[in-house]
Order: C-alpha cells, then sequence, then structure tokens
C-alpha cells in the first residue's frame, strides 16, 4: 500500500438516507470468530472498528460449530481479557485418543509439547464472549445488516453498502476486512482474474449429533473402522457431541435415533470393555467436507480471514484456529498501519498467513485421509491406514508431530 495512515476518527451511528455517510477506520464484513476477535484487537491498539454481521445476535450466539481451541488460541483469549469464562467453563485436554483395529492409543499432548493442551469451550460461547467485551467496550457491531457489498477496494477510501431496518446505509472506511466466512459477498468481490481458488471435496461428510448424556470419555476418541471414522468429543458434563462419517448427501430423515445409536456402537465398541452411553439427541446435522484456499488473502484494500480465504475438514479441529491466527496477524500489520504509517506488514499479510493456513491444510487433509474410509478403498488401503496409525502412535517422532499440529503451531507474525 503506497499511502500513509490517516488519523484516527470516532464512527457515526447515524445511518444515512442521504446524510452524512458513517466513518470508521476498519469496517468488518462478519462477526464470527474472525470479524469478532478483529475488533477486539483493534480496539487494544486504539483503531477503531464496526462489524456488520448479516445474522442477529441470538443466531450467532445459538449456532452449533466447533469446540477444540488451540493453546494458542486460549492464550489469546486469556491475554487480552476475554478468557475469564473460558478459564472457569473450559475443560483442558493433555491428550487425545486415536481409537483403530480394535484397540486405543493415547497420544500424549502435553508431554509431547512441552507441557501444551487443548481447550474444550463451544465456538459460540466465545462468540458470546467477544460480543460482550465489544459491547461492553462501546464497540460497535451493526447485527441483522442485509444486502452487505464492497465498493472501491482499489482505492484509499474503500466503502461498504447494506440495509438495516430497511434503510440503505455507507459505511466508509480505510481498510475493509472480509470475515464473512465460506458464503460471504467479500471473496466473490475480489475480481476473479486476481484471486487463484485451490479445493478438494471430500467423498464423505459428518453426521454430528448433540446428546444430553454424561461424557463418554475423559478425551476426545478418533476412531479409524471400517465401517468408517467416528468421534467422541463433548460439550458439559451433561452435553456431548459426537460425529460419524457419512455420505454428504445423506438426509438426516434417514437416520432415526435407535438407527443412529446403532451405528456409533458398531463402529465404537471393541474388547476393551468400552461402552458408549446413549441419551436424548438434541441436534443433528450434516457437515460437507472440503479443502480450500483462496490466494492472495487481500485485493487492494480488502483483507480477507478465517473461512472467507480458507476451509480445512474438520478432522484436525483448525478452522476456528485458524481464524484467530489470521487476525493476530492482520491486527498487528494494521497496528503497524495507523501507528507509524508503515504499509510493509499489510503488504506481507498474505504471505504470512498463508504459511500457517498451508500448514493446517496439510494436517486437517492428513488427519482426514488417515482417519476416513472411503467407498473406493480396498482391503489394501484399510490396511495401509492401520499400518500408519499404528506408527503415529507408536514412535516418537510421529506422535510428535501429530500433537505439535494439533495443540497448534507457534502464531506467525
Ligand atoms: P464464520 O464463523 O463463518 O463467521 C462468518 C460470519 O459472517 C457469520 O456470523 C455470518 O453470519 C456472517 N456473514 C456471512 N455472510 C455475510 C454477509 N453477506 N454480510 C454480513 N455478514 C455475513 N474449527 C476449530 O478450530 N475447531 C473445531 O473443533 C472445529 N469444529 C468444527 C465442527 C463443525 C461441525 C464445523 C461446521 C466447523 C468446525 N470448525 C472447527 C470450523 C469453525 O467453526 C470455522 O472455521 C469458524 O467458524 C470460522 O470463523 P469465521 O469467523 O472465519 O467464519
Ligand atoms: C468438536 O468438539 O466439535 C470437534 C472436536 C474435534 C474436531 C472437530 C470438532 O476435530
Amino acid at each position: 500500500m503506497g499511502t500513509t495512515a490517516p488519523a484516527p476518527c470516532r464512527a457515526f451511528v447515524t445511518g444515512h438516507d442521504g446524510a452524512a455517510p458513517m466513518r470508521t477506520q476498519v469496517g468488518i464484513v462478519g462477526a464470527g470468530p474472525a470479524g469478532l476477535m478483529l475488533s477486539h484487537l483493534l480496539h487494544l491498539r486504539g483503531i477503531e472498528s464496526v462489524v456488520l454481521e448479516v445474522r442477529s445476535r441470538a443466531a450467532i450466539e445459538a449456532t452449533i460449530r466447533a469446540g477444540v481451541l488451540e493453546q494458542g488460541t486460549v492464550d489469546l483469549l486469556t491475554a487480552t481479557g476475554v478468557g475469564e469464562r473460558l478459564g472457569r467453563e473450559g475443560a483442558i485436554h493433555h491428550g487425545i485418543k486415536l481409537r483403530f483395529g480394535g484397540r486405543t492409543r493415547r497420544i500424549d499432548l502435553h508431554a509431547l509439547t512441552g507441557g501444551k493442551a487443548i481447550t474444550l469451550y463451544a465456538q459460540h460461547e466465545v462468540i458470546k464472549d467477544l460480543v460482550e467485551a465489544r459491547l461492553a467496550a462501546g464497540g460497535q457491531i451493526r447485527f441483522d445488516a442485509k444486502d452487505v457489498s464492497v465498493h472501491d477496494l482499489d482505492t484509499d477510501a474503500p466503502s461498504i453498502r447494506f440495509r438495516q431496518n430497511g434503510r440503505a446505509q455507507e459505511l466508509r472506511c480505510d481498510v475493509i476486512a472480509g470475515c464473512d466466512g465460506f458464503h460471504g459477498v467479500c471473496r466473490p468481490s475480489v475480481p476473479e482474474s486476481v484471486r487463484t481458488e485451490y479445493q478438494r471435496v471430500y467423498p464423505f461428510g459428518w453426521f454430528s449429533i448433540l446428546a444430553e448424556a454424561p461424557p463418554a470419555s475423559d478425551e476426545l476418541i478418533y476412531t479409524c473402522h471400517e465401517r468408517g471414522f467416528v468421534l467422541i468429543s463433548t460439550r458439559s458434563p451433561t452435553l456431548q457431541r459426537f460425529y460419524f462419517q457419512c455420505d454428504p448427501h445423506d438426509q438426516i430423515a434417514n437416520w432415526p435415533d435407535d438407527r443412529i445409536w446403532q451405528e456409533f456402537h458398531a463402529r465404537l465398541e471393541n474388547q476393551e470393555g468400552w461402552r458408549l452411553i446413549e441419551g436424548p439427541i438434541i441436534h443433528k446435522i450434516i457437515i460437507a467436507m472440503r479443502s480450500f484456499v483462496c490466494e492472495p488473502m487481500r485485493h487492494g484494500r480488502l483483507f480477507l480471514a478465517g473461512d472467507a480465504a480458507h476451509i480445512v475438514p474438520p478432522t484436525g479441529a483448525k478452522g476456528l484456529n485458524l481464524a484467530v491466527a489470521d487476525v493476530v496477524v492482520l491486527a498487528r500489520a494494521l497496528a503497524g498501519f495507523y501507528g507509524s504509517g508503515r504499509t510493509d506488514l499489510l503488504d506481507d499479510y498474505s504471505q504470512t498467513a498463508l504459511r500457517r493456513v498451508w500448514k493446517a491444510q496439510h494436517f486437517s487433509w492428513w488427519m482426514t485421509s488417515m482417519l476416513h474410509r472411503s467407498a473406493e478403498a480396498s482391503a489394501f488401503d484399510l490396511r495401509r491406514q492401520l499400518a500408519e496409525l499404528d506408527y503415529v502412535t507408536s514412535s516418537p517422532a510421529a506422535s510428535t508431530a501429530l500433537a505439535e499440529n494439533y495443540v497448534g503451531l507457534p502464531m506467525e507474525l
């Protein structure tokens, strides 16, 4: 970027409809983990932002998504003052289990990474904490912002147009952060001629349930079985999150509760005497699996972050964590821009973020291919997968590689 940083300015809260457009420093599209965390980090550095979110506050605070926070994500939330409830209610896990060939082996994350761990804390709880912190600090989050569109991206004065309460409004800013997820409007606003998209769509999905039951295990269990993958996770002492591999085109209506439990029992139980505890199923959803990266993650004054720029299959538990890692890099670059007019960090944003993104892509693809059964797989493939799992869980070098990726690689700045 070849310009100097504009002076700080206050965002007007009034709409426009012919009146003066609103103005802020950083216009953020999307109040997911990426958008809210960016707004929070910018506030701590004295930079103003306005977040525009298409859904209501109640809707974003109720959407069931991720559950695993890397050590670095937990440390960041804590260090920036939004980790109080996470510290109280999050469950720290020092290991995960891999189940295959009728046996279960533990990866000791803590021992293999010099004391790091993961924390189980639902994404919508992170969202609630960030929304509360932003609003308490006087931050602006415009919920129910419809028909959002981004303009003048290749100028020093980009703008965001939207409708709220039926009124057309415009937000002028210095920089736009596209944090609007995979189906948002920001990435498609980058001309096709200047973006390259890399994609792999997997021939399977995850059937996901929330069940009111006590925990099935003290640690997550990733299972590779002839009938397909299963993941045993948790949300609280009374609510459990389980997933099994399914056809991505399958229908929830094909899976009454009894059939779901039968499938879990068939894939999970072995000679070790462990039994899954059933309970009322209160939520069912089928999730498609894809790997996707858009390069570069920046076009003019538009910076993409999180799922807007990349998607990973959930097997590595990386999506939310990557979104947070992106905005750490972006917030630092914006601090350099506003603090001393330097533009080099913004110029490097895409390259810096993509280094971590591609490592997470590799890890997520690797975990997915090691643990899932594909319809075309032969008996040879199953034996090869079992050998890989045997190696990964018995070689200190291979277990360490899994562990250091799972707890999260160091943040790159
Ligand atoms: P999003 O969370 O998608 O947020 C984007 C926001 O933008 C949304 O609130 C959306 O309403 C809003 N928006 C969209 N379009 C517009 C528009 N036009 N105008 C205004 N606003 C708009 N990740 C992990 O790290 N660990 C896990 O354990 C994990 N498990 C997962 C399990 C499941 C079942 C799924 C589906 C995902 C999981 N993920 C996990 C991935 C994680 O949930 C996502 O990567 C994460 O939500 C990305 O955050 P984001 O802020 O980039 O995007
Ligand atoms: C979850 O708890 O939702 C979860 C855990 C681990 C994953 C994916 C999702 O790999």
